[in-house]
C-alpha cells in the first residue's frame, strides 16, 4: 500500500473545539499546487497517533498579520472532523465514522491522496451499489451502502430539471440488482419511468390495474364518492352504518343476502366487520340496503339525503374513468390475494419493479389510490413480518406529505408517515423525491437518513436541508447552488463521507421521459378525438395514439 500521493504536510493544528479543529497552513509549507487544493469542500487528514482523522475543510482565511503565533502569511482553515482511518499506514487500515481520540495542538495536517480516499470509500465488506464517480477524485467510484440507504429511507431533492428522476432511475436499477429480494413500487406522477427499466418493470395504469372498491378503507372510499366535499355528513353516516352490514351479509352468505336484501343486522354468530375491513361486498347489495332503509323513513329531509347518496354512488360507480375500481362491482368474489400479488410481489408480477402510472388515473382518485398503495405496502410488511421487503418511491412527495398539515389527503399522509416511522421494522422502505424540499413535512424528511441533494437555489429549501443534515456536513450545503446537472451531494448513512458525486450517465433509452410528451403531436382532428376519448375514459383499442404495451405491461383481470 502506498500513501505517497500524499501530499506532504500542509500545516498543523492550532486549536480544537469539539469535533472542530483550526489549522494553520504557513505559506511555503507545501507546493502552491497542493496548497491551492486545500480549500473549502476538500477533505484533509490530521495525523493523530495511529489514526488519520478525516476532516472536511469548511472555511479558509488568509492571515497576513502573523496572528495565531505565526510570523509569516498563512492560511487559517476550519476543519470538521468526520471520521478516522484507524491503523493508518498499516495493512488493516480502515475507515470508521466518528472519532475516538481528538487531535492535539501541533498535529500535522495533510491532503488526502487517492489511497486514503480509497480506504474511506472502500465498501468491499458490505452490499454496495456504484452510482458514479467522486468529484474529489474522478478515478474513484462512488459507492452507496444499499442496505443502509434502504433501511433508513432516502430522499432525492433538487430544483426542477437537475436530474432527480434520472438519479432515481439509476439508483433503482442498481438497487434491484443488489437486492433481488426487494420489490420496488414507484408512484410515477408523470408516467416517465417505464422506459428506465426495460422489461424489468410492470407498468400499471387504469387500463391494466384493478383495485376493487372494497379494498379501499372508509376514508378513501368516501373521498372517491364525494371528492373531498364536506357537505355530505348525513350520507357518510348512512354509509358508515350500512357498509359493515353489506359486508357481513355478503360474507356470511352471498346467495341469501342477494335474495332478501334485508337491512337486518348480521347474525350475532357470523363475523363482524368494520367499515375498514377489506372484505368483498357488492355495490348492488349496498344500494339495496340504502333503498330499504329509505323506505322506512318518514322525514322528507332525511329521504333527500338517501336519494342524493344513491345518485352519487350510481354516478361514480358507472363512470368509465373509475372502471378500475368499480368494474364487476356487483359480481363479488374475493380477489384480494390476487390483486395484491399482482401489484406488490415479484413472485406474481415476474418483475422486481411495479410502476403506478398515476398520470393516467382520474385526478380525483389519485389521493385515495396513493393512500391505498402506501397503506397496503405497510400492512403487507407487517403481516409478513418483514419477509417481503418493499421499497415505496414517492415522486413529488410534497404533494402527499406537505409541511402544511392542512394540505393533502389525511389518510395518504398517515400511510406514508407510518412507513417513515415504523416501516424499517417490517422491511418497508421509503424513497422520497421532491423539487420543493421546503414544502415537505420536515419530520418525515428527518426520517430519511440518506439524502441526495442536487442543485438547489431556493434559500428555504437549503435552510430545511441544514436542519436535516449533520453539522459536519452542513457547511458543504453552501455548494448546492453550484452543482451541475447529474451531480449530487450525498449525505448520511448510505455514504462514508458527505461527498459530491458525479452520477453515471444513463443511456438515452434508460432516461425517464414522460409518455405524454413522448407521444405524437396531436394537431389534427383525429388527435383531438383521441384526447376526448381518453378524457371520457375510453378503453383499450379506442386509443389511436396509445403506445403499444411493453412486455412488462400485463393486462390483469379480476
Ligand atoms: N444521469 C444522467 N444521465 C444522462 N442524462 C441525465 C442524467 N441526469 C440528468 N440528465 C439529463 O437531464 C435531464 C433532466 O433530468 P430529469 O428529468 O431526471 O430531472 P428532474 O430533476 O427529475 O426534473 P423534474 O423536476 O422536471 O422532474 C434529462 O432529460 C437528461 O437529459
Ligand atoms: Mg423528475
Amino acid at each position: 500500500m502506498s500513501f505517497d500521493q500524499g501530499t506532504g504536510s500542509l500545516g498543523s493544528v492550532i486549536a480544537v473545539r469539539g469535533s472542530r479543529a483550526t489549522a494553520v497552513f504557513p505559506f511555503g509549507s507545501a507546493s502552491n499546487a497542493v496548497r491551492s487544493r486545500a480549500t473549502v469542500g476538500k477533505f484533509v487528514g490530521i495525523l493523530s497517533g495511529a489514526s488519520l482523522l478525516v476532516s472536511a475543510v469548511t472555511d479558509v482565511t488568509l492571515k497576513n498579520d502573523g496572528g495565531n503565533g505565526v510570523s509569516q502569511p498563512s492560511t487559517l482553515a476550519t476543519l470538521d472532523i468526520i471520521g478516522e482511518i484507524r491503523n493508518y499506514k498499516e495493512p488493516g487500515a480502515r475507515f470508521v465514522r466518528g472519532v475516538g481520540d481528538y487531535p492535539a495542538i501541533g498535529d500535522s495536517v495533510q491532503l488526502l491522496g487517492s489511497e486514503e480516499l480509497r480506504i474511506i470509500f472502500d465498501k468491499s465488506n458490505s452490499a454496495v451499489i456504484e452510482i458514479g464517480r467522486l468529484q474529489l477524485d474522478q478515478e474513484l467510484k462512488a459507492y452507496i451502502d444499499v442496505n443502509e440507504m434502504l433501511s433508513k429511507h432516502f430522499a432525492v431533492l433538487g430544483t426542477t430539471g437537475v436530474g432527480k428522476s434520472s438519479a432515481v432511475a439509476l439508483l433503482l436499477q442498481k438497487v434491484v440488482e443488489a437486492r433481488p429480494d426487494l420489490h420496488v413500487l414507484i408512484l410515477d406522477v408523470h408516467n416517465e419511468y417505464r422506459s428506465c427499466f426495460g422489461d424489468r418493470a410492470l407498468a400499471l395504469s387504469p387500463r391494466n390495474m384493478r383495485l376493487p372498491f372494497w379494498m379501499f378503507n372508509f376514508e378513501e372510499l368516501i373521498d372517491i364518492f364525494f371528492s373531498g366535499r364536506k357537505d355530505f355528513v348525513e350520507e357518510i353516516d348512512v354509509l358508515a352504518d350500512l357498509i359493515p352490514i353489506a359486508k357481513a351479509n355478503y360474507n356470511n352468505g352471498p346467495a341469501v343476502a342477494s335474495r332478501t336484501l334485508a337491512v337486518k343486522r348480521p347474525d350475532a354468530v357470523g363475523p363482524r366487520y368494520s367499515v375498514d375491513t377489506p372484505v368483498p361486498y357488492r355495490i348492488a347489495d349496498l344500494m339495496a340496503l340504502i333503498d330499504a332503509q329509505m323506505g322506512k323513513l318518514e322525514n322528507r329531509a332525511l329521504i333527500s339525503h338517501y336519494k342524493r347518496l344513491i345518485a352519487r354512488i350510481e354516478s361514480v360507480s358507472a363512470d368509465p374513468r373509475y372502471a378500475f375500481i368499480f368494474e364487476r362491482a356487483n359480481v363479488g368474489g374475493d380477489t384480494m390475494a390476487d390483486r395484491i400479488g399482482h401489484m406488490f410481489f415479484k413472485s406474481h408480477t415476474g418483475v422486481p419493479v411495479t410502476i403506478f402510472q398515476l398520470a393516467g388515473f382520474p385526478s380525483e382518485v389519485v389521493d385515495s389510490l396513493v393512500s391505498v398503495i402506501a397503506r397496503l405496502a405497510f400492512d403487507l410488511g407487517q403481516w409478513s413480518d418483514g419477509g417481503k421487503p418493499l421499497l415505496l418511491v414517492c415522486e413529488e412527495a410534497h404533494r402527499y406529505i406537505s409541511a402544511d398539515r392542512t394540505l393533502g389527503f389525511g389518510p395518504t399522509r398517515r400511510a406514508v408517515s407510518r412507513i417513515a416511522k415504523e416501516g424499517r421494522k417490517y422491511g418497508v422502505f421509503l424513497g422520497l423525491v421532491t423539487q420543493r424540499p421546503a414544502e415537505l413535512d420536515a419530520t418525515i424528511l428527518s426520517q430519511c437518513s440518506t439524502l441526495f441533494a442536487m442543485r438547489m437555489t431556493n434559500d428555504r429549501d437549503q435552510a430545511l436541508l441544514h436542519a436535516a443534515v449533520p453539522d459536519t456536513a452542513a457547511d458543504l450545503l453552501s455548494f448546492l447552488p453550484s452543482l451541475g446537472t447529474g451531480e449530487v451531494f450525498a449525505f448520511g448513512e448510505g455514504v462514508a463521507l458527505p461527498t459530491r458525486i458525479r452520477l453515471s450517465r444513463l443511456a438515452p433509452h434508460e432516461l425517464p421521459k414522460s409518455e405524454a410528451v413522448g407521444g405524437k403531436a396531436l394537431d389534427d382532428a383525429q388527435g383531438v378525438a383521441a384526447i376526448v376519448n381518453r378524457w371520457r375514459g375510453g378503453r383499450e383499442g379506442d386509443r389511436a395514439s396509445e403506445p403499444a404495451p411493453t412486455p412488462g405491461e400485463l393486462t390483469l383481470a379480476f
